[in-house]
């Protein structure tokens, strides 16, 4: 029997894939997309859409209890950059969501949670190169104090309650169908975008600033795998490490003159940077591997073909 699936926060830069994948997977009429805003017209158009405020519990639990929802994917949050200018709203938002969503499943009227952590889960004092699963963690950012401590509460859930939710570190995501929501990593996605059209781009990190990034098949990839796992074979109610590749601005420049030979750069670090230094510049990801078969596809040259491909498009 097919089961009910809400998308919360659908109209954000991985919402939006993977309301396409999963609708692609399972039938449009089943996954209904939901957001506090209306999204682009091809996802509006795509099946069933809600207007939904995720820190409104009582609207969540009509809507899940209408559609006879049985998996949430809650990717609604205040992203790292954003955080930092309101850490209060980042603090509601991201806390108060994932409560909402916990409760209902708490309360057996959903049956499985996908709740997205973040490598700001991380700090300065944490191994910076290959890091652990289980290390240091003391995140400086808003942002990584509410992914961490939300962290610890999926863990709570499951152990106490039951609570079948599930969980992935995701590094930054590289896409070309949404534009990024106020991260750190976004520079990633911008510099596709300025190369094909201006030709140069000013990057607000520093050039040898290395950090881990994924391009979005495989974060959607990783995330449907994970959730179609046996429940026995997820070890980590926490969040899992991800892996996929890290580079530095530099060398995703250089990556992209490969294809555009006039393609220039300059580097302006405004305030992201000092978040940026806080988090590792690489991830083990052995866990994933082992308890679920992770393994990623695109590497840095891959990502770049298929960047410039489609945006060019
Ligand atoms: N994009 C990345 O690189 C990245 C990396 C690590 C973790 N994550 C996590 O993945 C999740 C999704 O990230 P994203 O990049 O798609 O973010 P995004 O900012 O692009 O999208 C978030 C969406 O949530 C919606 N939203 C905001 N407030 C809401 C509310 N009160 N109710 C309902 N919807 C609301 C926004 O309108 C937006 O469409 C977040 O939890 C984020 O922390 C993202």
């Amino acid at each position: 029997m097919q089961k009910n699936i809400l998308i919360i926060g659908a109209c954000g830069q991985i919402g939006t894939e993977l309301t396409y994948s999963l609708r692609e997977k399972h039938g449009s009429e089943i996954v209904v997309a939901s957001d506090i805003r209306e999204g682009d017209q091809p996802l509006m158009d795509s099946g069933p859409f809600e207007l939904l405020d995720a820190t409104d519990y009582d609207a969540l639990e009509e809507v899940v209890a209408y559609y006879e929802i049985e998996e949430v994917y809650l990717m609604a949050a205040m992203l790292s950059a954003t955080a930092e200018r309101f850490p209060m709203r980042a603090w509601n938002l991201n806390m108060n969501s994932l409560f909402n969503v916990l409760n209902l499943a708490r309360e057996k009227k959903v049956s499985k949670i996908f709740w997205p952590s973040s490598i700001a889960v991380f700090g300065p004092n944490t191994p910076k190169n290959d890091t652990p699963q289980n290390t240091i963690m003391e995140p400086s950012t808003v942002y990584g104090i509410s992914k961490q401590s939300g962290e610890r509460w999926c863990e709570y859930y499951h152990n106490k309650f039951d609570v079948d939710v599930r969980s992935i570190r995701y590094p930054g995501l590289i896409s070309w169908k949404t534009m990024p929501g106020g991260g750190t990593t976004d520079y990633a996605v911008e510099i596709y975008h300025k190369a094909l059209v201006e030709g140069t781009y000013t990057c607000f990190l520093n050039k040898d600033t290395s950090l881990p990034m994924m391009f979005m098949d495989d974060a959607i990839r990783a995330t449907l795998e994970l959730m179609e796992s046996d429940p026995e074979d997820i070890k980590v109610r926490s969040a899992y490490n991800l892996s996929a590749m890290s580079f530095t601005p530099e060398e995703i420049a250089e990556r992209i003159q490969k294809h555009i030979p006039d393609f220039t750069i300059d580097y302006e670090p405004d305030f992201r940077q000092a978040i940026a230094d806080s988090w590792p510049s690489s991830i083990n990801d052995e866990k994933a591997q082992t308890d679920w078969g992770w393994k990623a596809d695109f590497d840095l040259e891959k990502t770049t073909v298929e960047m410039l491909t489609q945006l060019k498009r």
